[in-house]
């Protein structure tokens, strides 16, 4: 298969069109077969759901090219069941996880030409979502949805590549008890761009998220898992109600505990103990395994390095 000319290694986390996508819509209360299609748009009603009432959730993994050529992705069945919880908590259908993995395949094996090299740095990025999509006006669920899965290649999410990050306590809240933040739904995005644009026009690369109730545990940042390493090498990662549960960070316990023989907490974890860490990272499928360099607690002008 015949590669498209792409500068594979100075890619950013950006959208570049695609040759296919996966599509199904449902409706009568059932989804049909779907297909693959080449339309990149969407057009829907000016009502949606999705536009009066962000009625949607999302999911992100990659595709990746192996050393002797072959094409894998990471996990696709724990997405497919994370999307089963979203939509749930959304009120939306459940897309069934075998049409999940078999739409992530088909984008992929569709778009091969787009899936970066072996060694390049980039990846082949797959977005899967789902959408209420019939007009809605009183506060209430679609009964027409959409899913959709796209890809797009992609570098590094944070600018620079791996290089330690700087990030700040935010004083905006992400996600509140009993709320969304355990799910991958559009509205916790929606309310966290302000947030991440005030830390970026601050000289932050990314905000660290307390709980909301008591303002004393790390929760996570945007798009993405807390790890911690203590003095004395044990991973220590937030447990908490109100993150979303990372199948990186799931990945990397399952990791640490059961080929390095490390002793995994995953537990609350009070901001006033993350300046006695030895190690902090962020991990996600965009965010990989970065690195923190530095976190600043402006409101009470402690640097924790
Ligand atoms: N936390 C948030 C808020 C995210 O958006 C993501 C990205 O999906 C993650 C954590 C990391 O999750 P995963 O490792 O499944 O990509
Ligand atoms: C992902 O890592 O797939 C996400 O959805 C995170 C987002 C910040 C891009």
């Amino acid at each position: 298969m015949e590669k498209k000319n792409i500068d594979w290694g100075n890619l950013g986390f950006a959208y570049m069109e695609t040759d296919k996508r996966f599509v199904s819509n449902f409706k009568g209360g059932a989804w049909d077969e779907g297909a693959l299609i080449s339309d990149a748009n969407v057009t829907m009603s000016e009502c949606a759901c999705v536009l009066q009432y962000a009625q949607t959730c999302f999911e992100g993994l990659k595709a990746y090219t192996t050393e002797d050529g072959h094409i894998v992705t990471f996990r696709p069945d724990l997405n497919a069941e994370r999307m089963e919880a979203s939509a749930k908590r959304l009120e939306m259908p459940v897309f069934p996880k075998e049409r999940f993995i078999d739409a992530v395949v088909q984008v992929v094996a569709a778009n091969e030409a787009y899936v970066p090299p072996f060694g390049s740095g980039a990846t082949l990025y797959l977005r899967p979502y789902m959408y209420g999509k019939n007009a809605v006006i009183g506060v209430k669920p679609a009964d027409e949805f959409e899913f959709r899965v796209f890809c797009t290649p992609v570098g590094p999410y944070f600018k620079g590549g791996v290089k330690p990050l700087t990030i700040r306590v935010s004083d905006f809240d992400r996600a509140a008890p009993n709320g969304t933040g355990h799910i991958k739904a559009g509205l916790n995005y929606a309310m966290s761009l302000y947030a991440i644009m005030s830390a970026h026009r601050e000289g932050f690369d990314e905000n660290m998220y307390l709980d909301p109730k008591t303002r004393t545990k790390v929760e996570e940042t945007g798009g993405a898992n807390f790890l911690f390493v203590t003095k004395d090498n044990k991973v220590v990662t937030p447990k908490s109600g109100s993150i979303l549960p990372s199948i990186t960070r799931r990945s990397l316990v399952h990791v640490a505990k059961e080929y390095l023989g490390l002793e995994v907490e995953e537990r609350e974890v009070f901001f006033d103990e993350v300046k006695d860490f030895a190690e902090c990272g962020l991990c996600g499928t965009a965010a990989v395994i970065s690195p923190v360099g530095k976190i600043v607690d402006h409101e009470i002008g402690r640097a924790h390095v």
